[in-house]
């Protein structure tokens, strides 16, 4: 299939410019960086985030009168799938544990090995296979400061100003600090990272970087994180139950408020069940399968904001909901790829983003909300975005560069995944651009959390891309792969410690706080047919498909 012929007539352009920028990013020749006051302009007027169309208010539960995306307040705002009157725990069948963890990704597992390694016994629950999360996804790194010309310092400093200095402090020391022990971690457990030829760790530079920290397995970095978790999860099986297809749906408390299990469906035979745990750990990703205003998506089918709901329900504030990460770099053709990650490894590597004049206009290192809100103006404002044959906007990043700049075979041994996903199409990118446009990436806000893991229900901790504060209102790359194994771990290992300081076992489930929120939903006048956790998207209903799929088409972004 490949390129149109139209979209071959307007590469040329870009072949055309392509010796000069080549020639000037070997001198250190960059596009000019934007001073804080252009970023802030292209902020308010592009990024998504800063819309007030597509927003509303919050009408219950802990952070009622704050104003979110309207995707997420439609599921935040929702019935419970079994109204609690119908659940009858005498009759449920049950399992027991000390320690429930919901979500297979690598937070979740991260979470099950550390409360096994505490002494704990676990069942890690997963709405799909174990592993099908986001973590899988992730392509480009994870940073840690192990090199000696870095330290924990500041890697928190960057953290700190890549989120626009509004991220939780001690949450952002907790991760900084843990991060050279989980490096090495991981390593212990038999990852691969890409090494030097001397067997030293190959480490570069990630947007917002002072220091080169990312650490890489190709650009398949999340996969093997959760290829080593995965196995060591799996051979302890005396120690670890790994339910498979088993959604939770809510959480559950004992009479004195604690976190003591999780109401669960099985997606198979459409069943309810029910685990009851002595502590909950809730590692179940993000939201960006709700395409938050109608952006396509680098997610996962399962990334529904189950968590949230199910945390927020059961009584836990949210924190930085208001901020969602749009990457600057998402397929935008063919359509089998839409939305799919490029990862910002192509940029680091020296591909420019180009308009379709083949022109660069913006430096390609900018913190990710300002690269994005750069790109839309390119295409929106100043009308330079190249047009697909479907009517979506993008640019082109310029991955034949890399070829050039570092040497034939670069772009098979870094971007492994990238050039096969691609060439599937017909599409050789080491010959030809890439088109990209933004893509929901990342959800930076989340359920509230300690450095502990601990949330505000006893008994209850949060690992990963549910929580918010590590980030700020902007993630820099390389920091959720860090993210989801430091808080999985802290919240295994502080779950377990919980199990153990516990004088009595927990009381009776019970779903008194699902009542209570299904009364505040009925004040509140919240139609009663909107239900959730979600589970799964639907994209089989016209209306919604055609909101979530044609928002960006042609046009429509105003
Ligand atoms: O661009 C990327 O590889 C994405 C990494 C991340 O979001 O951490």
């Amino acid at each position: 299939m490949g390129y149109t012929p139209e979209m071959k007539e307007l590469i040329k352009r870009v072949e055309a410019t392509r010796a000069e920028r080549i020639e000037r990013t070997r001198r250190g020749e960059y596009f000019p960086a934007m001073t804080l006051e252009e970023r802030e302009e292209v902020l308010r007027k592009f990024h998504p985030d800063y819309k007030s169309e597509g927003r509303r208010e919050v009408r219950v539960g802990p952070n009622k009168g704050e104003v979110y995306p309207e995707e997420f307040v439609d599921v935040l705002e929702a019935y419970p799938r079994i109204p609690p009157d119908r659940v009858d725990f005498s009759v449920l069948p049950a399992h027991t544990t000390d320690v429930l963890v919901i979500g297979g990704g690598g937070g979740g597992t991260a979470a099950a090995l550390l409360a096994s390694d505490h002494g704990c016994k676990v069942i890690l629950a997963t709405k799909l296979r174990h592993g099908d999360a986001n973590t899988v996804m992730a392509e480009g790194g994870i940073q840690g400061a192990d090199q000696e010309v870095d330290s924990p310092y500041f890697h928190f400093l960057d953290t700190i100003g890549g989120g626009h200095f509004t991220n939780r402090p001690d949450l952002v020391a907790a991760l900084t600090r843990d991060a050279p022990l989980v490096i090495s971690w991981l390593e212990s457990l038999g990852m691969m990272f890409d090494k030097l030829p001397d067997g030293r760790m190959r480490v570069r530079h990630g947007g917002g970087t002072s220091r080169k920290r990312m650490h890489s397995a190709g650009d398949m970095t999340g996969s093997e994180i959760m290829r080593v978790l995965r196995d060591e999860a799996r051979n302890r099986p005396d120690r670890i139950e790994v339910m498979e297809f088993s959604a939770a749906v809510e959480i559950l408390k004992d009479t004195q408020g604690r976190a003591c299990g999780a109401l669960l469906y099985n997606m198979e035979t459409e069943e309810y069940f029910v685990v009851r745990s002595k502590a909950v750990v809730l590692a179940t990703g993000g939201f960006g399968r709700l395409h938050i205003q109608g952006f396509a998506t680098t997610n996962h089918y399962g990334a529904t904001a189950d968590g949230l709901v199910m945390g927020y329900r059961a009584g836990v504030p949210l924190d930085f909901m208001h901020s969602t990460q749009y990457h600057p770099t998402g397929a935008a053709y063919p359509e089998q790829n839409v939305g799919l990650l490029i990862t910002e490894k192509v940029r680091g590597l020296g591909a420019n983003l180009l308009n379709i004049h083949g022109e660069q206009f913006v430096f390609e290192r900018e913190p990710r909300d300002v690269e994005s809100a750069a790109i839309i103006r390119e295409c929106v404002e100043r009308g330079n975005g190249i047009v697909t044959p479907v009517g979506r906007y993008g640019v082109w990043l310029d991955s034949p560069m890399i070829e050039e700049l570092e040497g034939p075979g670069t772009i098979e041994r870094e971007l492994p995944a990238k050039f096969v996903q691609f060439m599937r199409y017909g599409i050789d990118i080491r010959k030809e651009p890439m088109l990209v446009y933004p893509t929901l990436h990342y959800q930076n806000g989340g359920l509230k959390i300690t450095p502990n893991a601990e949330t505000a229900v006893p008994g209850l901790f949060a690992a990963g891309e549910v929580t918010g504060g590590v980030h700020g209102e902007n993630r820099l790359m390389g920091n959720s792969l860090l993210d989801i194994t430091v808080f999985g771990r802290r919240a295994g290992r502080n779950a377990a410690e919980y199990v153990k300081s516990l004088a009595e076992e927990p009381g009776e489930p019970t779903l008194d706080h699902v009542r209570e929120f299904v009364r505040e939903l009925e004040e509140a006048g919240v139609d009663p047919s909107r239900i959730s956790p979600m589970l799964l998207p639907d994209y089989t209903t016209p209306d919604v498909k055609m909101r979530q799929l044609t928002a960006h088409y042609h046009g429509t972004i105003r």
